[in-house]
């Protein structure tokens, strides 16, 4: 076991830990962050995504005490203190990007960590942003056009 301090969507979280204790497991079962899902649990379909410092990771490969010193957010994070939507999550709604909704919380991330970076992402860029992430239903396409929508609204925002 081990004592963590680290920063979870805003606040500050001190946890002992498991030394195997996976940070997906952290987040879930202890926190319950349920928005964080597990898909296969060996780093092939992105689900478990959440940023670390700003970076996507899948949560299923990093252990609860690498996050020791470090900034989390998963999507529980993204909204305002009041509800309101993240502009990728409404254009995610808006886009018709959601169907079972088991990738949306990765892709959404994925989404805000490209966006944070850049507002004007090639569609390339787009789609390299959220390679990591498998999605079974929607064929990707409005996902694509959702954070396209997300990236124009950020902008029009922005000036
Ligand atoms: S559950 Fe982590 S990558 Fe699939
Ligand atoms: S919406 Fe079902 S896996 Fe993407």
């Amino acid at each position: 076991m081990m004592d963590i301090r680290c920063e979870i969507n805003g606040r500050v979280h001190d946890l002992t830990v498991g030394a195997s204790e996976r940070l997906v497991d952290m987040l879930r079962d202890r926190l319950g962050l349920a928005g964080t899902k597990e898909g296969c649990g060996i780093g092939e379909c992105g689900a478990c995504t959440v940023l670390l410092d700003g970076t996507p990771v899948a949560s299923c490969l990093v252990l609860a005490a690498q996050a020791d010193g470090h900034r989390i957010l998963t999507i529980e994070g993204l909204a305002a203190p009041d509800g309101t939507l993240h502009p990728v999550q409404q254009a995610f709604i808006d886009a018709g990007a959601i169907q079972c909704g088991f990738c949306t919380p990765a892709m959404v991330l994925c989404a805000y960590a490209l966006l944070s970076n850049t507002l004007e992402p090639s569609e390339r860029e787009i789609r390299t942003a959220i390679s990591g992430t498998l999605c079974r239903c929607t064929g990707y396409v409005q996902i694509i056009e959702a954070i396209e929508l997300a990236a124009q609204r950020m902008r029009q925002y922005s000036q």
